[in-house]
């Protein structure tokens, strides 16, 4: 595994590459997620306890990440029973490029935020290997990124994620807690109505 690429800064092991993709690129990759949700719609997953989470998700590749009372997991078909649909070129090229030709991704879970979403701090802990760094691409409206530590609680740190950021958790940061406080609505006009998309790219197995 290399990264090919300089980080713009790197904040508790996580590595933040800024403006990335070029207004080109996120159209390019807004025009495919549009025909990803078409076969596998965005939804609010449900949690543990019941409630919705406020992000809408949906998926991409052999796996699709999942929630509902029972907990969180991989499931490698849509829940009606179809597969998820492949990860587009354009967003394997940006894995090609950040992390490795070796392999690609086995998910890439694509998570909508609205005006009010806004997404726990939480673990990326449910792969196999963590070995393999997890990917994230944002795209639209401005994010507050929040990033802890290994274990619960301690001290954070915060930083804006814009349209067109890349931020590669791995090594230190790959079992580090990080989250989405808000997002800064209307600031992007990449989506026409408005709000933030997030990809994360994951290898499973
Ligand atoms: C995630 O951790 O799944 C999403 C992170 C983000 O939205 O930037
Ligand atoms: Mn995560």
């Amino acid at each position: 595994m290399t990264t090919f690429e300089t980080p713009s800064l790197v904040i508790r092991g996580f590595k933040i590459f800024k403006d990335k993709l070029n207004i080109d690129e996120q159209n390019k990759l807004i025009s495919d997620l549009r025909e990803i949700a078409k076969d596998a719609p965005l939804s609010s997953p449900l949690v543990p306890g019941g409630n919705k989470m406020s992000v809408k998700m949906t998926s991409a590749g052999k796996y699709g990440w999942f929630s509902d009372g029972e907990g969180y997991r991989y499931i490698d078909c849509q829940p009606n029973g179809n597969n998820w649909p492949q990860i587009p070129g354009s967003i394997l090229n940006i894995w090609k490029k950040f992390v490795s030709i070796e392999r690609i991704p086995d998910c890439c879970l694509i998570n909508y935020y609205s005006e009010s979403a806004k997404m726990g701090l939480h673990q990326d802990n449910d792969e196999a290997d963590f070995n393999w760094p997890v990917l994230s691409i944002s795209l639209g409206d401005d994010a507050l990124f929040r990033i802890g530590n290994n274990k619960k609680g301690g001290k954070t740190d915060s930083f804006w994620l814009n349209s067109g950021d890349i931020v590669l958790m791995g090594g230190d940061a790959r079992l580090k807690h990080h989250g989405v406080d808000r997002i800064r609505f209307g600031t992007s006009r990449l989506l026409k109505n408005g709000g933030r998309i997030n990809l994360t790219l994951r290898v499973v197995d």
